[in-house]
C-alpha cells in the first residue's frame, strides 16, 4: 500500500499534527459515546512513545465556517483526558510558539477546524498555516477521509506523512474484506432506500458472490418483481433501476437474496401487533418492517458457505421492537461463525454499528469501522481523498 505507518517515521522531538475524528455524539454538554475517542488512543500513545508531540486536528459537527459555541471541541477534553490518562491542552487559536512552548509530553487539541471556511474549501492558505504548526502529518481519521479538506488532504501534501494506527487497521481490514477477500464473499446491504445505495450495489455486483438485500430497500426490489408491498416504504419510481440491478447481478454471477417471508404490521411503533407472511402475501393495509424467520434461515445458510461477510445496513426497523429480530438473528449467527474461526466479518455505517452493538455482537465481528460516509464511499469503490493524499 502506498502509505507509511507510524513505524516508518522518525518522530523524536517532532510536532506531529494528527488528524483525528472525534465527531462524537454529545448531549447536555457530555459525550454520550466515546468509541471514536477510545479508538485514537493507540495512535496518540505511540506518537508519545516515539518522542513526538501530538497536536490533534479535528472537526466537530457542521458549523459551515462560522464560530458556533455548541460546536467547540472543548466539550471532548474531559473524555479525551480520561481515555488517554493524561492532561490535554486545548488551544483555541493555534500558533507555533504556543505549541513549541508546551511540555515535550503534552497532548494538544486544536479547536474545530471547520470554524474556518477555508477548511472545507481546502484553501491552500489554511493547509500552509496548518503545516507551519508541525513537522509531520499523521492521518488517523479514516471516517473523515471521504472529505478533501485542508486538514485531511491539503496539509498532507505539504508535510512528511503517515497513516495512524486506526487508519492503517481500517484500511487493512477493508482491503481484506473487499480488495482481496477470501471467497465466497457475501455483502449484507440494508437500509431504508435504494436511492442512497445505487453506487454501492453497482460496485458490489462485480466484487461479491451474494448480496443479501434487507430493510426498506428490499421492498423496492420486491415491488419491481410485481409483488404488492401494501403500505410499505418503497421507491416505486425506482422499479426499472431495481430490475436493471437484478439483471446486471445475474449477468455478473452475483446472487441477489431478497426476503422470502416478511414481518408486517399496520403501524410502525414499539410493541405493534405484527405477523409473518410470505413476501407475495403482504396485506394491502400493512407495511413490511422486518425480514421473517425463513429469510433469516436462508441468510444463515448463505453465511455457512461464505468465507467473508461485509455488512452495511440493517435488515429491518431494528430500533423498534419487535422489528429487530432478523437483524439480531443474522448478526448473532455471523458473530458465532466469526468466533468459531469460520468467517471474516467486517461492518460499518452508523446504523449498522448501532444495531450490532444492540445485538451484543460487535466485539465478535472481525472488524467494525467507526466510519459512516467514508465506509459507504469505500464500499462504492471510490478513492478516498484523505487516503490518496498519504503519499509518504
Ligand atoms: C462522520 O461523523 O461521519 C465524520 O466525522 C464526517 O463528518 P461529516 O459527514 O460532517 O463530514
Ligand atoms: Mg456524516
Amino acid at each position: 500500500m502506498g502509505w507509511n505507518t507510524l513505524d516508518d517515521m522518525d518522530l523524536d522531538g517532532k510536532i506531529v499534527l494528527t488528524r483525528v475524528d472525534i465527531n462524537v455524539p454529545v448531549e447536555d454538554g457530555k459525550v454520550t459515546d466515546a468509541t471514536r475517542i477510545e479508538r485514537i488512543k493507540p495512535t496518540i500513545t505511540d506518537i508519545l512513545a516515539k518522542g513526538g508531540k501530538p497536536v490533534m486536528l479535528a472537526h466537530f459537527g457542521r458549523p459551515k465556517g462560522e464560530y458556533v459555541p455548541e460546536m467547540s471541541l472543548r466539550v471532548t477534553v474531559p473524555t479525551l483526558e480520561a481515555t488517554l490518562g493524561r492532561p490535554v491542552t486545548f488551544i483555541e487559536r493555534p500558533d507555533r510558539a504556543t505549541i513549541d512552548a508546551a511540555p515535550a509530553d503534552a497532548v494538544i487539541l486544536i479547536e474545530n477546524t471547520r470554524f474556518s471556511a477555508m477548511e472545507e474549501a481546502n484553501d491552500p492558505k489554511m493547509a500552509q498555516f496548518l503545516a507551519s504548526l508541525g513537522d509531520v502529518f499523521c492521518n488517523d481519521a479514516f471516517s473523515a477521509a471521504h472529505r478533501a479538506h485542508a486538514s485531511t488532504t491539503g496539509v498532507a501534501e505539504l508535510l512528511p506523512n503517515c497513516a495512524g494506527r486506526l487508519m492503517a487497521e481500517g484500511l487493512q481490514a477493508l482491503e481484506k474484506a473487499l480488495g482481496s477477500p477470501e471467497r465466497p464473499v457475501v455483502a449484507v446491504v440494508g437500509g431504508a432506500k435504494v436511492s442512497t445505495k445505487l453506487d454501492l450495489l453497482g460496485n458490489l455486483i462485480d466484487k461479491v458472490d451474494v448480496i443479501v438485500i434487507g430493510g426498506g430497500m428490499a421492498n423496492t426490489f420486491l415491488a419491481a418483481q410485481g409483488l404488492d408491498v401494501g403500505k410499505s416504504l418503497c421507491e416505486h419510481d425506482l422499479a426499472d433501476t431495481a430490475r436493471d440491478i437484478a439483471d446486471k447481478a445475474a449477468k455478473a454471477g452475483c446472487e441477489l437474496l431478497l426476503p422470502r417471508d416478511v414481518v408486517v404490521s399496520a403501524e410502525f411503533k414499539a410493541g405493534a401487533a405484527a405477523q409473518t407472511v410470505m413476501a407475495e402475501d403482504v396485506p394491502a393495509d400493512m407495511m413490511i418492517l422486518d425480514a421473517g424467520p425463513d429469510s433469516v434461515a436462508h441468510i444463515v445458510q448463505v453465511f455457512a458457505r461464505a468465507k467473508t461477510v461485509i455488512w452495511n445496513g440493517p435488515l429491518g426497523a431494528f430500533e423498534i421492537e419487535p422489528f429487530h429480530k432478523a437483524t439480531y438473528a443474522a448478526a448473532q449467527d455471523a458473530a458465532a461463525k466469526t468466533k468459531a474461526g469460520d468467517l471474516i466479518t467486517v461492518a460499518g455505517g452508523g446504523d449498522t454499528v448501532a444495531a450490532l452493538n444492540q445485538a451484543g455482537v460487535a466485539d465478535d465481528f472481525t472488524y467494525i469501522s467507526s466510519a459512516g460516509g467514508a465506509f459507504l464511499e469505500w464500499m462504492e469503490g471510490k478513492t478516498l481523498p484523505g487516503v490518496a493524499a498519504l503519499g509518504g
